[in-house]
Protein backbone atom coordinates (compact mmCIF):
# COMPACT_ATOMS: atom_id res chain seq x y z
CA UNK A 1 0.00 0.00 0.00
CA UNK A 2 1.31 3.58 -0.73
CA UNK A 3 2.21 6.17 2.44
CA UNK A 4 -0.33 8.80 1.19
CA UNK A 5 -0.23 12.51 2.97
CA UNK A 6 -3.70 14.32 3.56
CA UNK A 7 -5.33 17.63 4.71
CA UNK A 8 -6.92 17.93 8.12
CA UNK A 9 -8.74 20.78 9.05
CA UNK A 10 -10.34 21.18 12.84
CA UNK A 11 -13.17 23.53 11.70
CA UNK A 12 -13.76 26.74 13.69
CA UNK A 13 -16.37 25.19 15.60
CA UNK A 14 -14.26 22.28 17.16
CA UNK A 15 -11.85 24.80 18.11
CA UNK A 16 -14.12 26.96 19.88
CA UNK A 17 -15.24 24.21 21.71
CA UNK A 18 -11.87 23.47 22.72
CA UNK A 19 -11.46 19.83 21.06
CA UNK A 20 -8.11 20.04 19.34
CA UNK A 21 -6.10 18.01 21.43
CA UNK A 22 -9.02 15.08 21.53
CA UNK A 23 -9.65 15.27 17.93
CA UNK A 24 -5.89 14.93 16.75
CA UNK A 25 -4.79 12.24 19.45
CA UNK A 26 -7.86 10.22 17.85
CA UNK A 27 -5.92 10.78 14.24
CA UNK A 28 -2.97 9.72 15.85
CA UNK A 29 -4.07 6.57 17.71
CA UNK A 30 -5.03 5.27 14.26
CA UNK A 31 -1.32 5.20 13.04
CA UNK A 32 -1.13 9.05 11.09
CA UNK A 33 1.24 11.39 11.41
CA UNK A 34 1.34 14.99 11.55
CA UNK A 35 4.13 16.47 8.93
CA UNK A 36 2.96 19.83 8.91
CA UNK A 37 0.61 21.80 11.37
CA UNK A 38 -0.75 25.69 11.71
CA UNK A 39 -3.41 27.70 13.23
CA UNK A 40 -4.64 30.13 11.09
CA UNK A 41 -7.86 32.09 10.63
CA UNK A 42 -9.48 32.40 6.77
CA UNK A 43 -10.48 35.14 5.15
CA UNK A 44 -14.23 35.06 3.60
CA UNK A 45 -12.03 35.06 0.18
CA UNK A 46 -9.45 32.18 1.49
CA UNK A 47 -12.92 30.01 2.41
CA UNK A 48 -14.62 30.80 -0.67
CA UNK A 49 -11.35 29.58 -2.35
CA UNK A 50 -10.84 26.62 -0.60
CA UNK A 51 -14.62 25.14 -1.38
CA UNK A 52 -14.78 26.79 -4.62
CA UNK A 53 -16.08 23.39 -6.07
CA UNK A 54 -19.23 23.70 -3.65
CA UNK A 55 -19.77 26.91 -5.57
CA UNK A 56 -23.33 26.15 -6.65
CA UNK A 57 -24.41 24.35 -3.77
CA UNK A 58 -27.22 26.55 -1.43
CA UNK A 59 -25.21 25.63 1.59
CA UNK A 60 -22.28 27.70 0.37
CA UNK A 61 -22.61 31.27 1.62
CA UNK A 62 -23.28 29.76 4.89
CA UNK A 63 -19.92 27.37 4.68
CA UNK A 64 -17.97 30.14 3.87
CA UNK A 65 -19.31 31.96 6.95
CA UNK A 66 -19.23 29.29 8.94
CA UNK A 67 -15.55 28.76 7.43
CA UNK A 68 -14.11 31.84 8.42
CA UNK A 69 -16.03 32.69 11.21
CA UNK A 70 -12.68 32.17 13.32
CA UNK A 71 -9.52 30.35 13.73
CA UNK A 72 -8.96 27.04 12.70
CA UNK A 73 -5.90 24.16 12.47
CA UNK A 74 -4.64 22.58 9.52
CA UNK A 75 -2.66 19.59 9.33
CA UNK A 76 -1.34 17.42 7.32
CA UNK A 77 -1.36 13.87 8.08
CA UNK A 78 1.19 11.18 6.57
CA UNK A 79 0.33 7.36 6.59
CA UNK A 80 -0.02 4.08 4.59
CA UNK A 81 -3.44 4.71 3.13
CA UNK A 82 -4.06 7.70 4.69
CA UNK A 83 -7.31 9.39 3.11
CA UNK A 84 -9.36 6.35 3.33
CA UNK A 85 -8.52 6.05 6.94
CA UNK A 86 -8.85 9.56 8.01
CA UNK A 87 -12.58 9.90 6.29
CA UNK A 88 -13.29 6.59 8.24
CA UNK A 89 -11.89 8.27 11.48
CA UNK A 90 -14.43 11.31 10.98
CA UNK A 91 -17.30 9.67 9.57
CA UNK A 92 -20.67 10.68 7.48
CA UNK A 93 -20.36 14.93 6.40
CA UNK A 94 -24.03 14.73 8.19
CA UNK A 95 -23.09 14.52 11.50
CA UNK A 96 -26.61 12.88 12.41
CA UNK A 97 -25.34 9.73 10.34
CA UNK A 98 -22.07 9.48 11.16
CA UNK A 99 -21.13 6.15 13.03
CA UNK A 100 -21.27 6.26 16.69
CA UNK A 101 -16.86 7.04 17.97
CA UNK A 102 -16.25 8.91 14.97
CA UNK A 103 -15.14 12.32 15.25
CA UNK A 104 -18.50 14.24 14.15
CA UNK A 105 -20.32 11.55 15.80
CA UNK A 106 -18.26 12.73 18.76
CA UNK A 107 -17.82 16.28 18.67
CA UNK A 108 -19.96 18.07 15.78
CA UNK A 109 -22.72 19.96 16.09
CA UNK A 110 -25.73 17.42 14.98
CA UNK A 111 -28.54 19.95 13.76
CA UNK A 112 -27.45 22.37 10.87
CA UNK A 113 -26.79 26.25 11.57
CA UNK A 114 -28.04 28.30 8.68
CA UNK A 115 -28.50 25.38 6.63
CA UNK A 116 -24.70 24.32 7.14
CA UNK A 117 -23.31 21.26 9.14
CA UNK A 118 -21.34 22.44 11.39
CA UNK A 119 -19.08 19.05 11.32
CA UNK A 120 -16.10 19.69 13.29
CA UNK A 121 -13.49 18.51 10.68
CA UNK A 122 -12.36 18.70 7.14
CA UNK A 123 -10.21 15.33 5.26
CA UNK A 124 -9.30 15.19 1.83
CA UNK A 125 -11.71 12.86 -0.51
CA UNK A 126 -9.12 11.71 -2.97
CA UNK A 127 -5.00 11.85 -3.78
CA UNK A 128 -6.20 15.34 -6.05
CA UNK A 129 -7.81 17.02 -3.87
CA UNK A 130 -5.09 15.55 -1.01
CA UNK A 131 -2.75 17.74 -3.34
CA UNK A 132 -4.39 20.57 -4.37
CA UNK A 133 -5.52 21.07 -0.45
CA UNK A 134 -1.98 20.83 0.64
CA UNK A 135 -0.63 23.22 -1.92
CA UNK A 136 -3.54 25.36 -0.66
CA UNK A 137 -2.18 25.77 3.21
CA UNK A 138 1.38 24.56 2.93
CA UNK A 139 4.42 25.85 1.27
CA UNK A 140 7.38 22.92 0.73
CA UNK A 141 9.63 24.04 3.46
CA UNK A 142 6.41 24.12 5.92
CA UNK A 143 6.37 20.49 5.56
CA UNK A 144 8.47 17.90 7.42
CA UNK A 145 9.60 15.17 4.79
O1 LIG B 1 -16.63 17.52 4.27
P1 LIG B 1 -17.13 16.43 3.36
O2 LIG B 1 -16.12 16.04 2.30
O3 LIG B 1 -17.65 15.25 4.12
O4 LIG B 1 -18.42 17.00 2.60
P2 LIG B 1 -18.56 17.89 1.28
O5 LIG B 1 -19.70 17.34 0.50
O6 LIG B 1 -17.25 18.04 0.58
O7 LIG B 1 -19.03 19.31 1.83
C1 LIG B 1 -18.12 20.22 2.41
C2 LIG B 1 -18.74 20.79 3.67
O8 LIG B 1 -19.93 21.53 3.32
C3 LIG B 1 -19.25 19.73 4.66
O9 LIG B 1 -18.24 19.19 5.49
C4 LIG B 1 -20.27 20.54 5.45
O10 LIG B 1 -19.65 21.42 6.40
C5 LIG B 1 -20.91 21.38 4.33
N1 LIG B 1 -22.12 20.74 3.75
C6 LIG B 1 -23.37 21.14 4.20
O11 LIG B 1 -23.47 22.01 5.07
N2 LIG B 1 -24.52 20.57 3.66
C7 LIG B 1 -24.44 19.61 2.73
N3 LIG B 1 -25.57 19.07 2.23
C8 LIG B 1 -23.18 19.18 2.28
C9 LIG B 1 -22.04 19.77 2.81
MG1 LIG C 1 -15.34 17.14 0.72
Amino acid sequence: MALERTLVIIKPDAVAKNFIGKILAQIEENGLYIIASKMIHLSKEDAEEFYCEHSKRPFYNSLVKYMSSGPIMVQIFEAENAIKTLRNIIGATKPIEAKEGTIRNLYANHEPVNGTYENAIHGSDSIQSAGREIDFFFTNSEINK
